[in-house]
């Protein structure tokens, strides 16, 4: 295997998906319908008239009111299909319960422990419509805001699409976020109603979620109500008056439910995602262009077809979810795998275990997980016949050559065409990727999207095509984020103020000779742990939060699985010594500040950190040495001395 990939990345060889592959893929049959030839001139098309291949696009999903324009762009604020009315609840349900598609399977749900559950497009048309009705008997009204705080069960899209369908804005905190994380981003959305779950199972352990949220529920004043799911059946305390259970509520509530009709700029959801400060930033996004953003390309970069059995093995939690479990395959009507647990629980044969057991066609995950399998060994999905498989996704951090290889080979039998695809909770949808009709290179994301126009730029704007610079995009696409939360000058100086007119993404990209984009990883304080975007800020923030801490400084070391680990160095205050228990409790505290995710790999206790003379930590410099690398110049520095102590500190 190594010798095969050393001549790979000699030969710099191209994968070109099959013939047949490419002669039925739905973007071959979309551009013979144009009489567009070939790759390059498709993207040349799109480029010279990008309203025109949009509008072909929004055209396949229906509007209550036709939109009068594609795109009105006053940068940096776009507005997409405006004065269109829609909803995109009803495109993604009310109007598939009208055709063939009723009696179809919209998700297979797969539990921790093996329980298995099918919701048809009706099933969940009527669950959907329950649960609407209730919310709108709570008195949610069009605009409130619901936090949603579930794990990966079906109650998860259930909720969303019926705050959707109501014109109520869902915020959906990520379970494996803890009760502080839950409360900062309730507060900062001013939710009404919270819907949470008794618990859920996490290798085969219940993880206690109602009983973790009790623990913050009096400090956050806008809320009204909170809707329980039972799932795990563990005990939990109700308040009265306060808390309800599910299916208390949606009992009596009519399987039917007027849709709310939408403007098409009206907001949809808001995500809170970790930016370079403490302070997450709620990301908004709308309905109708992010609906035909993530529709189309599910449906040119995934292929996704009626008879396909389609499964991004992401968390709802994070944007991947929402845009690629919830609402892209509805809207296209297809079948969907849901799956609650760890993916190597029981064993490492799970997720192979499950590809089988629904001849799953598509499947979509994240570096870390192939890198987590490919130590594992291939004997693991060798036990089982993964043929059903027709293409292959990646998605969340830079995949390395190796694990490509490794994907392509092994789980997809040299046969299925990998989508390396790039994009962020802010582009909404996948921006930068290949199509199942371009030459692959392993580790590269290939090219823009149809239309996009994206760039590598030095520190003053000017495109680079040697070495690496800033990834920016110029002209913009229907699921970009429209704003953030309350907090519009945020939304210009974080994204649009470095090189005016161009989005800056906070990545690190170079393009080839080829004009293929080599994604590098971020440039800012941000995280990218097994897939998982954390700023160094709020960790941060939680350590120094911390009784015995003086100061933290937060950086990534570099992980062969996980990408890249959260490594600390504290200063404790005085009084204080270091102790594992030490280490062991601050742990805990960043869990329960954050969430298990944010926990610290490493901790190091620490006299004084790297600074400059103006008192600033000098975090290039605990970088470098995390990493290994030469520390530079540190002529700057007030306190050479304490560059050596980090040496022994972990
Ligand atoms: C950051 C966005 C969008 C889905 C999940 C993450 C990194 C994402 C790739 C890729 C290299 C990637 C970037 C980006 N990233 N996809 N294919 N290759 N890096 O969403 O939490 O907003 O994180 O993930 O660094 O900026 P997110």
């Amino acid at each position: 295997m190594s010798s095969e990939l050393d001549a790979l990345l000699k030969e710099n060889r191209l994968f070109p998906p099959s013939e047949e592959f490419m002669e039925n893929s739905n973007i071959q049959k979309w551009m013979e319908r144009y009489g567009i030839q070939n790759y390059d001139e498709l993207i040349n098309r799109a480029l010279e008239d990008r309203e025109w291949f949009w509008d072909e696009f929004a055209r396949e999903l229906e509007w209550f009111q036709p939109y009068q324009d594609v795109l009105k762009w006053d940068p940096p604020h776009a507005k997409w299909f405006s004065r269109g009315k829609f909803n995109i609840t009803h495109n993604a349900l009310d109007r598939h319960v009208k055709t063939w598609r009723k009696n179809k399977v919209a998700y297979i749900w797969e539990g921790e422990l093996g329980e298995v559950k099918k919701l048809t497009y009706h099933d969940l048309y009527r669950k959907v419509n329950q649960m609407a009705n209730a919310l709108r008997s709570l008195g949610v009204k069009k605009g409130d805001r619901v936090s949603i705080y579930l794990p990966m069960i079906l109650e998860l899209p259930i909720a969303m699409l019926a705050c959707a369908k109501i014109g109520a804005v869902h915020s959906v905190v990520f379970s494996g976020f803890w009760a502080k994380a839950f409360q900062e981003r309730a507060n900062d959305a001013q939710v009404k109603i919270a819907i949470t779950v008794d618990g859920f199972y996490r290798r085969g352990k219940v993880i206690p979620l109602k009983e973790n949220v009790d623990k913050v529920l009096d400090e956050i004043p806008s809320l009204e109500k909170l809707i329980v799911v039972k799932h795990a059946k563990c005990s939990v305390e109700m308040k009265n008056g306060r808390d309800l259970w599910w299916d208390e509520i949606i009992q009596t509530q009519e399987r039917e439910c007027p849709t709310e009709i939408m403007d098409s700029e009206d907001p949809l959801f808001i995500l809170y995602t970790s930016g370079t400060t403490g302070k997450p930033k709620g990301v908004v996004h709308v309905h109708g262009g992010y609906a035909v953003g993530i529709y189309t390309t599910l449906k040119l970069i995934f292929d996704l077809k009626d008879e396909d059995i389609w499964w991004c093995a992401a968390d709802i939690g994070w944007v991947t979810g929402h845009s690629y479990i919830v609402y892209a395959p509805l809207i296209l009507g297809a079948t969907s795998v849901m799956y609650e647990g760890a993916p190597d629980y029981p064993e490492p044969d799970r997720l192979w275990q499950m590809i089988e057991d629904y001849g799953v066609t598509v499947f979509y995950t994240a570096p870390t997980t192939i890198r987590m399998f490919m130590k594992y060994g291939e004997k693991w999905p060798q036990k089982h016949d993964l043929t059903s498989l027709r293409l292959l996704g990646s998605v969340g951090e830079p995949i390395n050559p190796e694990a490509w290889v490794w994907y392509h080979k092994h789980i997809g039998n040299r046969q299925c065409p990998v989508m390396d695809t790039w994009w962020q909770t802010e582009t909404g949808m996948q921006l930068i990727t290949p199509l199942p009709i371009s030459p692959l290179k392993p580790g590269s994301t290939v090219k823009p999207f149809p239309t996009v126009e994206a760039d590598v730029v030095d520190d003053n704007g000017e495109s680079i095509r040697e070495g690496g610079g800033h990834l920016v995009i110029k002209t913009p696409w229907p699921a970009m984020f429209r704003t953030l939360y309350k907090d519009p000058e945020r939304y210009v100086d974080a994204y649009w103020s470095k090189f005016p007119g161009l989005y800056l993404s906070g990545d690190v990209a170079r393009i080839d000779q080829d004009g293929y984009f080599w994604i590098q990883g971020r440039e800012d304080d941000v995280l990218n742990v097994a897939g998982h975007r954390i700023s160094t800020a709020e960790v941060e923030s939680a350590i120094v939060s911390y009784d015995a801490v003086a100061e933290a400084a937060v950086v990534g070391k570099p992980d062969p699985v996980k990408g890249e680990e959260i490594c600390s160095y504290v200063i404790l205050k005085e009084g204080f010594k270091p102790s594992p228990r030490l280490k062991h409790l601050l742990r805990q505290h960043v869990r329960e500040e954050i969430g298990p995710v944010a926990s610290p790999a490493y901790i190091g206790f620490v006299g004084d950190l790297p600074k400059t003379r103006s008192g600033k930590i000098m975090r290039r410099v605990i970088k470098a040495k995390v990493k290994g690398d030469d520390v530079g110049d540190i002529t700057t520095l007030a306190n050479p001395e304490a560059v050596d102590e980090l040496d022994n500190a972990l």
